[in-house]
This record gives C-alpha cells, sequence and structure tokens, in this order.
C-alpha cells in the first residue's frame, strides 16, 4: 500500500481547527482508496515563536524537505507576534525554499453557494507567482525613526521566474478552457511589468492553441466583478495575485471557500497546500470556521500526490454536502458539523 508522508503545520488561530478537519478528510479517503498517509505534527506558530524566539526551529526547512506534501492551516497572531515577523519566519520562506513558484486558487461557486455576484457561471484558475516580484524582500530602510528616513523595497522579475510561471498558466490552460490573462500594470511600471508582458508575448508563441490576453490589474478587478465567466486561467505577479485572489474569494462566497497549492512543479522539494484564509483571531478557538477552503486544499494535495481518484471523491462530498446548504452560510453550522457532513459523504457518495 503507498504511504504519503505528511508534515502538518497547523499554524495559529483556526489553522488549527481546519487542519484537523482536513486530516479527518484526507485518512478516510485513504481508508477508502487503498492508500495511507503517515502525518507528522510541527507545533511552528506565533506560540512557538513566544516560546523560543523563533517560528520554527532552526533546521525547519531541511526537516520539512523529506516530507511528500506539507499541509498548513494558518500563520499569525498579530497580538503577540507583528505579522511581518511571523510571515517572513514561516509561511514565506517555505514557498521560496522549496521553490514553489505556481501558486494555484481556483474560483468558482460550489453548488448551493451564492456570492455577491449576478453571474454564477465562473471557473476561475488564479495562477500567482509565488517566489519573487514584489514579495522578494530586496529593500532596507536607512535613518530609522527620523524625519528623514526612507524606505525602499525592489520588486525583483527575472527572465527565469516569469517565463516558468507563465509556461505553467498556459499548460494549465491546455487542460482547460484554452484561454489565459495575463495580468500587469504595464501602462504604469514600464520596465518589470513591460518585461512581463513581452515574456508573455514571447510563450504565447509556444502555445498556438491557447488564446492570450494582455489586462492591467485595475480593469481586472473590475473584470472579475463584472464579467467572471469570460475568464478561464488568470495569471499575475505575486502581489496583483495575492490580491486578485481574495477577490476571487469574495465573488466566489468568501473566504471559507478558497483554497490553495504552493506548487513546486520540478518536484525538487515538496509542495504545500493551504487554505487561502488566515488565522482569523476574531473567531479563533469557537468551533465556528469553515472547513471547506481547508478540505478543498486537502484535495487538491492528495491530486497532486496521485490520489486522482480519492480527490475527486473529497471534491463531490464537499459540493454534495453545500448542495444541501450545509456550511454555505457563516455561522450557520459549525466546523465539526460540517466535517462531518462532508465525512458521511465521501461513506455515502450519491
Ligand atoms: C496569502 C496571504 C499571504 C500572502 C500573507 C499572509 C503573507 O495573504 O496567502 O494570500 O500575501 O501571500
Ligand atoms: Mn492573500
Amino acid at each position: 500500500m503507498k504511504t504519503h508522508r505528511l508534515a502538518l503545520i497547523p499554524g495559529d488561530g483556526i489553522g488549527v481547527d481546519v487542519t484537523d478537519a482536513a486530516m479527518a478528510v484526507v485518512e478516510a479517503a485513504a481508508r477508502n482508496h487503498g492508500f495511507s498517509v503517515q502525518a507528522t505534527r510541527f507545533d511552528w506558530s506565533c506560540a512557538h515563536f513566544v516560546q523560543t524566539g523563533a517560528m520554527m526551529p532552526e533546521g525547519g526547512i531541511e526537516t520539512l524537505r523529506g516530507f511528500d506534501a506539507i499541509y498548513l492551516g494558518a500563520v499569525g497572531w498579530p497580538d503577540t507576534v507583528p505579522d511581518a515577523v511571523s510571515l517572513h519566519g514561516l509561511l514565506l520562506p517555505i514557498r521560496k525554499a522549496f521553490n514553489q513558484y505556481a501558486n494555484i486558487r481556483p474560483h468558482r461557486l460550489l453548488p448551493g453557494v451564492e456570492g455577491p455576484l449576478k453571474s454564477s457561471g465562473f471557473d476561475i484558475l488564479c495562477i500567482r507567482e509565488n517566489t519573487e516580484g514584489e514579495y522578494s524582500g530586496a529593500g532596507g530602510r536607512v535613518h530609522q525613526g527620523m524625519s528623514n528616513e526612507v524606505a525602499v523595497e525592489t520588486a525583483i522579475f527575472t527572465r527565469a521566474g516569469v517565463e516558468r510561471i507563465l509556461r505553467f498558466a498556459f499548460d494549465q490552460a491546455r487542460v482547460r478552457r484554452g484561454h489565459v490573462t495575463s495580468v500587469t500594470k504595464s501602462n504604469a511600471q514600464k520596465y518589470s511589468m513591460v518585461f512581463w508582458d513581452e515574456v508573455t508575448r514571447e510563450v504565447a508563441a509556444d502555445y498556438p492553441d491557447v488564446t492570450m490576453q494582455l489586462m492591467h490589474i485595475d480593469a481586472m478587478a473590475a473584470k472579475m466583478v463584472m464579467a467572471p465567466e469570460t475568464l478561464d486561467v488568470v495569471v499575475a505577479s505575486n502581489l496583483f495575485g495575492d490580491i486578485l485572489t481574495d477577490l476571487g474569494a469574495a465573488i466566489q462566497g468568501g473566504l471559507g471557500f478558497a483554497a490553495s497549492a504552493n506548487i513546486c512543479p520540478d518536484g525538487t522539494g515538496p509542495s504545500m497546500f493551504e487554505p487561502v484564509h488566515g488565522s482569523a483571531p476574531d473567531i479563533a478557538g469557537r468551533g465556528i470556521a469553515n472547513p471547506i477552503a481547508a478540505i478543498w486544499s486537502a484535495a487538491m494535495m492528495l491530486d497532486h500526490l496521485g490520489e486522482t481518484t480519492a480527490s475527486k471523491a473529497v471534491m463531490a462530498a464537499i459540493e454534495a454536502v453545500t448542495a444541501k446548504g450545509i456550511g454555505t452560510a457563516p455561522g450557520r453550522h459549525s466546523t465539526d458539523q460540517i466535517t462531518t457532513a462532508i465525512l458521511t459523504a465521501l461513506e455515502k457518495p450519491a
């Protein structure tokens, strides 16, 4: 029997609740589909930082390298650790260290979920560059705290980094509806974004079967509200992708439904799966977090691990549950109720 070795990092706040929910579903799927999972839990979090002075121990990255996949709940507890410290101490270094350059985020309405828009027919796959661009961390501050203080943060775009994320997006379009929208702001940012557009045209030439459109980020924000059904694969830089995928989450009914995968396409390291939402300190510990984004992310993990049938079964179970109105309205069902309903649907497919 095939065993998948998983590193679990539940993290902070509701990250813990939704990781438990997602793992219960993964274990049930494993039982039903003839594979096993061996999960190792790491309590790396803001609480860990308060105790030890670091989000993860020294050598944490090397510890993770040996796993088949990483599952992460959420990171952040700003009351005790500033977000810029906690995220740069755990989530962001993992994305970079394992070359998880493709952050994949699907945006569509699950059955029974209404969302705020008139249009319900959209099915968008956002591909966000996940290792460089505006998140490169290149910069500094001088004259700190003085009236002449200067802060500089440089976005870095490399040809290798831009080309590989675009190729990834075009490959995805090939197995979807054959359309890529590449998002920049090349009318204002005349170096990096003009460069991105140029590379997009070069890559597009290798994919004559895929149609391509260049769009500015501001127009894209409007398009995702006014005509999301016209979009298929959307590819963008790290920061633009971050912003657009919260918009994507909003139109799919909220962050409780937004799943994501941080993929290392060359397989040199493990990929990481996490819901888009954060640790939500306001509802932490109340048992009311929606686990659907987390369970959907786990389905993406199963697919990545080659457990395609199990992944499809988990998605079908999620959809059977939302179609009945379970988990579709904030706060109406508890985390446990939604998870139990999904587990039940998994045992008895419709
Ligand atoms: C996300 C989050 C992170 C990001 C934060 C927490 C650093 O917003 O995964 O979208 O910006 O990448
Ligand atoms: Mn975000």
